[in-house]
């Protein structure tokens, strides 16, 4: 299959192929999602293929406003609207109860027979173009294989998905650079299943009390979200994510370490030379979104064969920073180093 490498400007391209039943590349403010319309059970069975993703993990419904929520969903409480109406287009997803009767309604393909359905709206004005043009809900997982770090940008969709998905729509590299915040309005309080681009201390901010799921913070407790429980955003390579309070003691570690296939992930500011080791920096410690938007990238760009290990400074926990630890911890196979 040819890919077609679409621009913004070809919205109406990219609908159609979702209209009759194909797979498009979309790119979001997270990361690039790989959308099909979520109303065809045939182009939903092929995002899983195409993946290599696992049956038992569902997809998020992307949706051109609030209004879709009473569209697909039922029992919409009215924190929904709330949160809606603060942080959509923007990186948050609701998790809430599926509508099942009535047609059309989410086919059980998406929501992997779950009685819950998760709905965002993405922040990238290309994208909401396709789904409005489109006039259905577009299910998208991120658009990496399985296992492998989120692409960020139509280059990395395209290393991905060539030849196996109708069009890669390039809009550009992605602004937050990590996967959306998960948030589970079923349960009271509400929780958080997966940390993302809208932080625990604004949801705190807007809805009051607000938890995080125990598979995030409790070794060993099994995720809600399905897809949080398998080992993921991984370059082939071994990573070690390293905890520690300065610099030095980051620079004094990196430099025990044998050179041979080491590659060093660190902060803007903090390089070092270490003669014989790849050195690259993610971000700037003090601003953990920069760290979110170059994350994925930089792992990628450290996914070669002469690779062998991965040593990465791991940042504070603070706002979008939680997020970044998740997706670095799930990356190391959930080992954290403190020095
Ligand atoms: O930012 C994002 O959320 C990106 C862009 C493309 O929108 N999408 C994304 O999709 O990260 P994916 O498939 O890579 O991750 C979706 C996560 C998985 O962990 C899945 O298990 C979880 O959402 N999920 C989906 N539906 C769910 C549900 N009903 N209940 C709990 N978790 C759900
Ligand atoms: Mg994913």
């Amino acid at each position: 299959m040819n890919t077609l490498l679409l621009n913004p400007g070809e919205a109406e391209k990219a609908a159609s192929i979702l209209r009759s039943g194909g797979l498009v590349a979309l790119p979001t403010e997270t990361v690039y999602g790989l959308g099909a319309s979520a109303l065809k059970e045939d182009a939903v069975k092929r995002i899983f293929e195409v993946k290599g993703r696992p049956q038992d993990n569902p997809l998020i419904i992307h949706v051109a406003g609030p209004e879709a929520l009473g569209e697909w969903c039922e029992e919409v409480p009215e924190r929904a609207y709330t949160l809606a109406d603060r942080f959509w287009p923007g990186p948050l997803t609701l998790v809430l109860r599926c509508r099942k009767t009535g047609e059309p309604h989410i086919p059980d393909r998406v929501t992997a027979g779950l009685d819950t359905v998760a709905v965002r709206c993405p922040d990238h004005p290309a994208t909401l173009e396709v789904i409005r043009l489109a006039g259905v809900p577009v299910a998208a997982p991120s658009a990496n294989l399985s296992g492998k770090p989120s692409t960020t940008t139509a280059i990395h969709c395209l290393h991905d998905l060539q030849g196996k998905v109708e069009a890669v729509l390039d809009g550009g590299p992605c602004r937050v650079g990590l996967e959306s915040t998960i948030l589970d309005l079923t349960v009271s309080p509400p929780r958080i299943l997966r940390p993302g681009g809208v932080t625990l201390e604004q949801l705190r901010e807007c809805l009051g009390e607000v938890e995080l799921d125990r598979g995030l913070v409790q070794p060993g407790e099994t995720p809600k979200a399905p897809g949080m429980k398998y080992r993921h955003y991984a370059p082939s390579a071994e990573l070690t994510l390293v905890r520690c309070g300065d610099a030095e003691t980051f620079r004094r570690f990196a430099e025990s370490v044998p050179d041979e296939g080491t590659a060093v992930l660190c902060w803007l500011g903090e390089e070092r030379d270490y003669p014989g080791k790849r050195v690259l920096a993610y971000g700037r410690g003090d601003e953990p979104e920069t760290l979110a938007a170059h994350v994925f990238a930089a792992l990628r760009e450290l996914d070669t064969p002469d690779i062998r290990r991965i040593l990465v400074r791991c940042p504070g926990e603070d706002g979008v920073g939680l997020a970044v630890v998740n997706r670095l911890k799930k990356a190391a196979g959930g080992k954290i180093l403190c020095l």
